[in-house]
């Protein structure tokens, strides 16, 4: 899914220049290739850099998407990914943030808040500066259920996704969805919307079982929209990673909220004033998530 994210910046040409790294020798030089040509088909001029683990070629970027380490197949949950991926996230921030001292990262790798609370420790950046990408997609994929639902385009709905990237910790915030700024529940029952959260929650599962590994394409143009709001400044609302300092009622977590991503990273997290029944949801999600964390120091990383 970095090739995917990486195609969509190169396609709709919203950064000048993307480097693909990968540990793997022939594949970021494969997909730079098979990308560079079909750039004399789409018209697109941002240059694209293939790396087999050099990340010199990666110095003095302004973003960095990190979706290096595996992704799960049918039947596991993300997280059972800490094991292996704990330790390729941490070497990959360390290696990136070396090149590039100044850099905003989008960590992408599952199980992602955790991976986000890890970059946190070990990048030595701002805060402001290290994103994880998770409320993005489970957004989308909400818009999408619910648009199939109501029979509408999802171009006029608005629906987040906040709390834990995970089966059972996303919260797919019902009550606060509209269609062109009426609520949701005007248009369907309970019972259907009900149905919706929980598709919307076993998403990434319902695609690794159809293709037997992870989705790339939803999640590598989510990944793109973060970008895009991050170079171009967009200032826009997207559910995302950060840490939390009492805002949600949490704290010492990385959890997903709305935030503001510009220039300068996440730059403000919005307050969607939860009532008592999302807030408990988003309590039992800060404490899974905080289990997750604590795995961290069990791992010889
Ligand atoms: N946050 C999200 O919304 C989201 C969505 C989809 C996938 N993911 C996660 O993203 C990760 C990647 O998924 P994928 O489907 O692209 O997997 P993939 O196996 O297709 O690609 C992962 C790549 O990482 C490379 N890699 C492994 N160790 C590395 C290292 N130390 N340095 C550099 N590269 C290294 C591998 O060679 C491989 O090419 C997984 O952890 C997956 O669970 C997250």
């Amino acid at each position: 899914m970095g090739a995917t994210t990486a195609d969509v910046l190169a396609y709709r040409q919203i950064v000048d220049e993307v480097v693909l790294l990968d540990i793997k020798e022939g594949v970021s030089e494969g997909k730079s290739l098979d990308m560079l040509q079909a750039s004399t088909l789409t018209g697109s001029l941002t240059r694209i850099i293939p790396s087999t683990n050099d990340y010199s070629l990666t110095a003095g970027s302004d973003v960095v998407v990190i979706t290096s380490g595996v992704p799960r197949k049918p039947g596991m949950t993300r997280e059972e990914l800490i094991g292996v991926n704990a330790g390729i996230v941490k070497n990959v921030v360390e290696q990136v943030v070396k090149h590039s001292p100044n850099t905003i990262l989008v960590i992408v790798s599952n199980p992602m808040d955790t991976m986000t609370y890890l970059a946190h420790q070990v990048a030595g950046l701002p805060q402001n500066r290290i994103i994880g990408m998770g409320g993005a997609l489970d957004s989308a994929r909400f818009t999408i259920y619910l648009a199939k639902a109501i029979g509408c385009s999802p171009a006029d709905l608005q629906a987040v996704v906040i709390g834990g990237h995970g089966d059972t910790t996303m919260i797919p915030l019902t009550r606060l969805a509209t269609y062109k700024g009426i609520p949701v529940s005007e248009f369907l029952s309970a019972e259907t919307l009900k149905q919706v959260a929980a598709d919307t929650m076993v998403g990434g599962a319902t695609l690794t079982k159809l293709l037997g590994t992870s989705a790339w394409y939803a999640p590598g143009a989510a990944s793109a929209a973060v970008v895009e709001s991050i170079v171009k400044d967009q200032k826009r609302v997207i559910a995302s990673c950060v840490p939390l300092n009492g805002e949600y009622g949490q704290k010492d977590i990385c959890l997903g909220v709305p935030v503001v991503i510009g220039r300068n990273g996440w730059e403000k997290i919005i307050d969607f004033k939860l009532n008592a029944e999302e807030q408990e949801l988003f309590n039992k999600s800060a404490e899974a998530v905080r289990n997750m964390n604590n795995v961290l120091a069990t791992l010889s990383l």
